[in-house]
């Protein structure tokens, strides 16, 4: 115990003290990845003492909301990765390592002992990390081998977003570059000290691939709950209002609660990713499955309504619930969209979200206001010619029957009309 705390302050001091030299000549595997998202220098110690230690640079352009290297698998599964961002200042960086047990968002691992040394920071648009690692040998799922010419490593950066955080356990949105490289790890070995930054990949570094990623599932998610929410689900109101068509009202909600049930869906799978949603506690998940059963009773509701309906042709004690549950459930799930956007990381769409809602809500409103004037109109008409256009008062609102739609025997007036969903007095 005492012993190896005297290692851990011997490495610690020589540490400090190579950092006054200022250009290192340790032994040292160097990468670069060829997109210059990520460059990394590693040295391994060979002392006696200290068989379990790692020194190693890391740096990226700040640009990135994190850079990350991961040692001893080439993918993510069983990797320990190291993450630096944005400490609290963005004058300097927060290192944080971690483990990922599968193709999810890495967790923090308490496991490893690591000191971050001066000369990191960020400056110059460069983010830089100098660490040393006292237990980063091996882990669970994975090891370094001194002796591995080739040994497996990841690199990773994060989109062009704001991260500022001193916590070690900061959550991250998903990579937008990642790649793969080996280096020869023989080429590394030597006295224990900090390598300088490379600029290129030094000789036995070779990199396998590199892509770039975008978070498609999120975004997929968002735009199948904003188009049911924000665009078809007031459509169907305007239909039922408007065109006074039942129809076309269920028709056209059927496929807005479709929409929004894949959406659910994307969403579900998209929670299990990322440390922040996997537990699947936060206000916009639970909200979000609140809604879910609320719509899925919404479409239940007006189908039997419907149903009860046709047979009895009298408005049916269901009526109610299902104006009142689309009151509720059409806001509900909008407002949920706004609460989506900060567990997604991206609360600056909430403005864009904003103003979608606010130009779909005045839309609505002058369409209404228009038809309530044209009924107004028409009852003016109506009363002056008194009586003679009472039954066909309703057939300009109904495109669908000039349509060649073939007409029901049963008064249309009263399915089609509002009145078929009014409180029943
Ligand atoms: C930390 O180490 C312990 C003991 O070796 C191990 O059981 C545990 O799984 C490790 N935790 C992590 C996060 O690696
Ligand atoms: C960043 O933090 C490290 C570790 O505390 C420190 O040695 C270094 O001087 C800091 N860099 C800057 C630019 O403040
Ligand atoms: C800043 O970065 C540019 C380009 O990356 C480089 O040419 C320049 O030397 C750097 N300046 C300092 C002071 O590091």
């Amino acid at each position: 115990m005492v012993c190896s705390r005297l290692a851990v302050l011997v490495t610690a001091v020589s540490f400090f003290s190579t950092l006054l030299h200022a250009a290192s000549t340790a032994a040292a595997s160097g990468f670069v990845a060829s997109d210059g998202s990520v460059s990394f220098a590693l040295n391994i110690p060979n002392d006696q003492v200290d068989d379990t230690s790692l020194y190693f640079v890391l740096t990226g352009p700040s640009t990135s909301s994190w850079i990350s290297v991961g040692m001893g698998n080439n993918e993510m599964k069983d990797t320990l990765m190291f993450i630096m961002y944005a400490d609290s200042t963005a004058t300097n960086v927060t290192v944080s390592p971690r483990l990922s047990y599968d193709n999810t968002e890495p967790s923090y691992t308490s496991n490893v002992t690591y000191t971050v040394g001066p000369g990191s920071g960020i400056s110059n648009g460069t983010m830089t990390a100098t660490v040393l690692c006292h237990n980063c040998r091996s882990w669970k799922g994975g090891s370094i081998d001194p002796t591995n010419t080739a040994a497996n490593f990841l690199f990773a950066s994060g989109p062009r977003e704001s991260l500022k955080s001193n916590s070690v356990t900061a959550n991250l949105q998903r990579h937008s570059s990642y790649g793969t490289f080996t280096m020869d790890l023989t080429r590394a070995v030597g006295a224990g000290q900090l390598p300088s930054i490379v600029t290129a990949d030094t000789a036995g570094t070779i990199q396998d691939t590199d892509k770039s990623d975008n978070d498609f599932l999120p975004a997929l998610h968002g735009a199948l709950t904003i188009i049911a929410f924000v665009g078809l689900m007031p459509i169907g109101l305007l239909i039922l209002r408007i065109m006074n068509s039942v129809k076309w009202h269920a028709l056209n909600q059927s496929l807005s609660a479709a929409v929004a049930l894949i959406g659910v869906f994307v969403g579900i799978y998209c929670g299990t990713l990322y440390n922040r949603s996997r537990s699947f506690n936060s206000a916009h998940q639970l909200f979000g499955l609140v809604i879910t059963v609320g719509m899925v009773a919404q479409f239940i509701l007006g189908f039997v309504h419907h149903r009860i309906y046709k047979k009895t042709l009298a408005p049916t004690k269901l009526a109610p619930f299902h104006i009142w549950l689309g009151r509720l459930v059409i806001p509900a799930g909008v407002v949920n969209i706004f609460l989506g956007f900060p567990l997604a990381q991206n609360s600056k769409y909430n403005w864009a979200l904003l103003g979608f809602v606010l130009a779909i809500i005045i839309i609505i409103s002058l369409v209404l206001v228009w038809k309530w004037k044209q009924i107004k109109r028409q009852r003016k008409m109506r009363l002056a010619v008194e009586g003679n256009l009472n039954s066909d008062s309703g057939s300009e609102m109904r495109p669908w029957s000039a349509m060649g739609e073939p007409e029901t025997n049963v008064p249309l007036d009263h399915i089609n009309g509002p009145s078929a969903y009014h409180v029943p007095r």
